[in-house]
C-alpha cells in the first residue's frame, strides 16, 4: 500500500517560460516525489494501512506527528498546485468567481495583486491561498507544509507555492517576477473556479493503492 505521484495535468514543457520543463522536472519529478517516497517509507509503523490521503494529513495533525504530517500535507498541497496551473491561453475567471471577484476586489488586477503581496510577504517558506471562507472570498498564507486540509473553514481554490525550490530555476531568487509571472499567465481559472463547489480537497485526495 503506498500514495503515488499523480502524473501533471500537462505535458512539461507546457508551460512555456512562465514555469520551464526544468522547474518541472525538479519541482514535480523531484521535490514532490520525496514527499511521495517519505511518506510512503513511514506508513507501515503509523497503523494507517488503508487511510486516504486526507485522512492520513488528519490524523498525523491530530497526533503531532510532524514528519508524517509534513510529508503527506506536502503530498496533497502539491497536487492541489499542480492543478490550479495551466497553459497560457489567456483564460480569465468566468461566471460566479469573476462576480465574486469584481464584487471584492473590483476585478482579477484586483485580486491578483492582494495575492502577489500575500506571496511574496510571507516570511520563508510556505503557500499562498485564495480561499473561500463563509461564502467569500479570503487570502491569506499557511507555512512550510501547512494545508487547508487541516483548517476548518477553509474551502481552498487556488494557491501559489512560494518555497524557494518552486522558483530558483526560472526566477533565481526573485519570489515577487515568479508570483506575477505565474499568477498572470497560467492560472487554472477554470479549476479555480470549480472549487467553489467546496469540493476542493477531494480534488487532491487519494487513496492508498
Ligand atoms: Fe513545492
Amino acid at each position: 500500500m503506498a500514495f503515488r505521484l499523480p502524473e501533471l495535468p500537462y505535458p512539461k514543457d507546457a508551460l512555456g517560460d512562465y514555469m520551464s520543463a526544468e522547474t518541472l522536472d525538479f519541482h514535480h519529478g523531484k521535490h514532490h516525489k520525496a514527499y511521495v517516497d517519505k511518506a510512503n517509507g513511514m506508513l507501515d509503523e503509523k497503523g494507517l494501512a488503508g487511510a486516504s490521503l486526507t485522512a492520513a494529513i488528519r490524523a498525523a495533525k491530530e497526533k503531532g506527528d510532524k514528519g508524517l504530517f509534513n510529508n503527506t500535507a506536502q503530498i496533497w498541497n502539491h497536487s492541489f498546485y499542480w492543478q490550479c496551473l495551466a497553459p497560457p491561453q489567456g483564460q480569465q475567471p468566468t461566471g460566479k468567481l469573476a462576480a465574486l471577484i469584481e464584487e471584492q476586489f473590483d476585478d482579477t488586477a484586483g485580486l491578483l495583486a492582494k495575492l502577489k503581496e500575500e506571496a511574496v510577504g510571507h516570511f520563508s517558506n510556505g503557500w499562498a491561498w485564495l480561499v473561500l471562507n463563509g461564502g467569500k472570498l479570503e487570502i491569506t498564507s499557511l507555512h512550510d507544509a501547512d494545508t487547508p486540509v487541516v483548517h476548518d473553514g477553509m474551502q481552498p481554490l487556488l494557491t501559489l507555492d512560494v518555497w524557494e525550490h518552486a522558483y530558483y530555476i526560472d526566477y533565481r531568487n526573485e519570489r515577487p517576477r515568479f508570483a506575477e509571472s505565474v499568477l498572470g499567465n497560467i492560472v487554472n481559472w477554470e479549476f479555480v473556479g470549480s472549487n467553489l463547489d467546496g469540493e476542493g480537497i477531494s480534488r487532491a485526495d487519494q487513496e492508498l493503492a
